[in-house]
């Protein structure tokens, strides 16, 4: 049976929190929970929760994902974007997509075809085809990262259904000023996310190419049964540091509802809730004192 009925864990991506927008990161990973915390305690599925919870962070221009997505070397914006359901391990995954809203959602409606991953145009042609939610390319620059410097910052979710099933999310518009056609580790299963209920659910964040290199996501999942949630994250981001380098985060969420976290980046915006323990906690860095917050109404 697990410890807990209902599970959710949400990150606003690997990087330095600048200052003055610490409250920024708080508050939208708390939207974020909370957008998907109603999904679970509606009696929702777990892949509903974590598809609910990073829309909120793609329409928030505080983190790189949606709208306020990095630019390409070409001053364009391309998205990747991934969905996991670990009760039948289906893949919904696209890289390089252009113009549309909600990245995530794009990956939602791949889920349940044989194909797993889509690029560039055919993804972009998938979105208009099956009706996403569309965007003028143009609409989701903003001004912030017009004059952006190199950051890693993904988003990203993982939750617990009351049906025991466990999923993964994750979004990005990749690397400030990366190569046109660059694909980082956010759509790649086994590398910046994994899902399967008999283990668990993880999504990474932070440099794509290390994440990639060194397997993060399947690392994860493999220690996870001895290592826990927490150390099996912290024991796949050490293994990448000292074998490839690069730095990174990861959330995860057990079938027994444990969640964990860890980063080697500056900050980690991440918040939480359990059935067990309901009350949001949000923090920005491992080391930092947890703030509680009020359920929202
Ligand atoms: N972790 C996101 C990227 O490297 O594209």
């Amino acid at each position: 049976m697990p410890e807990a009925a209902w599970a959710i864990i949400v990150h606003g991506g690997a990087k330095e929190v600048p200052e003055g927008k610490e409250d920024a990161n708080r508050s939208g990973v708390l939207a974020a929970l909370a957008a998907g915390r109603r999904v679970l305690e509606g009696g929702g599925s777990a892949v509903e929760a974590v598809e609910a919870a990073v829309r909120v962070l793609e329409d928030d221009a505080t983190f790189n994902a949606g709208m306020g997505s990095a630019l390409n070397a070409d001053g364009e914006v391309e998205m990747d974007a991934a969905l996991m359901d670990g009760g039948t391990l289906d893949v919904g995954a696209v890289t390089g997509v252009m113009g549309v809203r909600h990245p995530v959602s794009v990956a939602r409606l791949l889920l349940r075809e044989e194909t797993v991953l889509l690029a560039g145009e055919g993804a972009s042609r998938f979105a208009r085809d099956r009706r996403a939610e569309l965007a003028d390319p143009d609409e989701l620059v903003t001004d912030e990262q017009r004059g952006a410097l190199a950051e890693h910052d993904t988003v990203g979710a993982v939750a617990l259904d009351g049906r025991g099933h466990v999923a993964a999310a994750t979004s990005t518009g990749g690397l400030t000023g990366q190569s046109k056609g660059r694909v980082g580790d956010s759509p790649l299963p086994g590398c910046g996310f994994y899902a399967d209920d008999t283990v668990g659910a993880v999504a990474l964040t932070g440099t794509g190419e290390t994440i990639a290199r060194a397997m993060v996501a399947a690392r994860v999942v493999t220690n996870l049964p001895g290592a826990g949630p927490e150390g099996a994250v912290r024991g796949a981001l050490e293994f990448m540091g000292s074998r490839v380098g690069g730095n990174g985060g990861g959330v995860v969420v057990t079938p027994e509802g444990q969640v964990g976290w860890w980063h080697t980046s500056p900050h980690m915006p991440v918040a939480y809730a359990t059935s067990r323990e309901p009350q949001p906690r949000v923090t920005l860095k491992k080391t930092e004192e947890e703030a509680d917050v009020e359920p929202a109404q």
